[in-house]
């Protein structure tokens, strides 16, 4: 067994940490303008010209089954969809605004067709849900609010009640978990810190578990959905951390404790969440797949995002990078379903990282840097090692032990490693993108 302990949580995170990677959804009005989810602050958009999205709103193409197949064929395990992003727009039918999707060209509940088909393609069902809201009349303006900006900005926020705002929440999370089914994950966005600069705002422009009213927030979900994982950006500590848009360099630890928690990095193709046109950093297959062996390598969760145009499909980009893990996976996604951070026991060679099964019985090196016919693994006793495949073929990987003479042939060093040491040999020719040895452990 794995001898890391995550913080206990009060979620269930047993499904969650064997799964590994997922995907997020991102869609809202926002995939129209295609120019990032956060348009309407970047541009400071006027409620008169972003209602020209909502009143032409009409996603089509959308399939929800087609969403939940290429996420199985990605070899995602669960999504994340999100229900309402910040500029408060609703994906479901809820009866708590106007704002919502049924009222759009499109009529139909999308979250319902998006939970029923995940859920009957074998995929964890979890909704996003922005705390943040640019629409909602009682949603105090802040240092993030599209109309901060205007000349009668504090005007517009006096008489805002962030009560009544905080109620409104709850009346929509009470729904999203009653009348959609079994509800895995709850993801809210976010929690910020005031600035003296909006001092002439309410709360200064921050807004944290106090004003969101996160306690009774979680407990209604909780008491609707008692096994659920929520993340922490409500500002109260629950089952998820959740680092964003950058690559843990080592397992995330609480941040008083120093315990191993249970994290989940969420990253982007290109770096806009929502559907970006003109966006041209899209990431390349290596990359995509580093990122996912990285995360499981330090013990995360990997929740990587499609941003659908607003025809409702996947655009032809995103399917590519979508089928570089959907190829990858296919022959190794042993070496990240049910594993973890390798033991303190192992370290990796350089140019490599390491998983291993929860339960000790296998170790997996993943060459992402690719040794011309040798790789010495040095601290790895040859005796332990069973047997050894790669796992894109299940071919036999030769091995033996580290010895002056294998030593120098793969490094040209005299000195050997003080403790016994392993050398497998390799083909000349890098047998495709970040292969993966897979060994038998005695
Ligand atoms: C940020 C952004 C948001 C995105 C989220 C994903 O908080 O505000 O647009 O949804 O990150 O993690």
């Amino acid at each position: 067994m794995s001898s890391y302990k995550r913080r206990p949580s009060p979620g269930d995170t047993e499904w969650f940490v064997r799964d590994r990677f997922g995907m997020f959804i991102h869609f809202g009005l926002y995939s129209m303008p295609a120019r990032h989810e956060w348009v309407k602050n970047y541009e400071s958009i006027p409620e008169d010209q972003y209602d020209r999205y909502f009143r032409h709103f009409d996603p089509d193409l959308f399939d929800a089954q087609q969403w939940a197949k290429t996420a199985r064929e990605s070899g995602m395990k669960y999504a994340v969809l999100t229900t309402k992003h910040h500029e408060g727009f609703c994906l479901f039918d809820s009866a708590y605004t106007d704002y919502k999707i049924t009222n759009t060209p499109f009529k139909r509940d999308l979250v319902k067709e998006y939970a029923d088909a995940f859920r009957a393609e074998g995929l964890k069902v979890g909704f996003y849900y922005s705390l943040i809201d640019w629409h909602h009349p009682q949603f105090p303006i802040d240092l993030y609010h599209p109309r901060r900006h205007d000349e009668n900005a504090a005007e517009l926020d006096r008489g805002r009640d962030m009560t009544k705002y905080a109620a409104y929440m709850r009346d929509q999370v009470r729904e999203l978990l009653t009348n959609y089914g079994k509800i895995d994950i709850l993801w809210f966005d976010f929690s910020y810190a005031p600035s003296e600069k909006y001092a002439a705002f309410q709360f200064s422009g921050g807004k944290g578990k106090d004003q969101w009213e996160s306690e009774k927030l979680i407990e209604l979900a909780r008491s609707l959905q008692p096994g659920i994982i929520i993340n922490n950006r409500s500002g109260v500590e629950q089952d998820l951390y959740t680092p964003e848009q950058y690559q843990p360099n080592d397992w995330v630890r609480h941040p008083e404790t120093g315990e191993y928690v249970t994290w989940e990095a969420c990253q982007t193709f290109s770096g806009s969440w929502g559907y970006h046109r003109d966006e041209s950093s899209w990431k390349s297959p290596e990359t995509l797949i580093n990122l996912l062996v990285n995360t499981v390598s330090l013990g995360g969760n990997l929740l990587m995002n499609v941003g659908p145009t607003s025809r409702g499909v996947f655009d032809p980009r995103a399917e590519k990078a979508l089928k570089v893990y959907g190829d990858w996976m296919r022959s190794n996604s042993r070496s990240i379903y049910g594993c973890t951070m390798a033991e303190p026991e192992f370290s990796a060679p350089a140019g490599c990282r390491l998983t291993q099964r929860e339960d000790g019985s296998r170790l997996y090196i993943h060459l992402q840097t690719y040794p011309f016919k040798h790789l010495a693994f040095e601290g790895l006793d040859p005796q332990r090692v069973d047997y050894a495949q790669f796992l894109q073929d299940g071919s036999e990987v030769k091995f033996k032990p580290l010895t002056q003479k294998t030593d120098s042939i793969n490094r040209g060093k005299e000195s050997l490693p003080d403790k016994p040491s392993t050398v497998f040999s390799l083909p000349a020719i890098q047998p495709g993108l970040c292969p993966v040895i897979e060994l038998f452990l005695k």
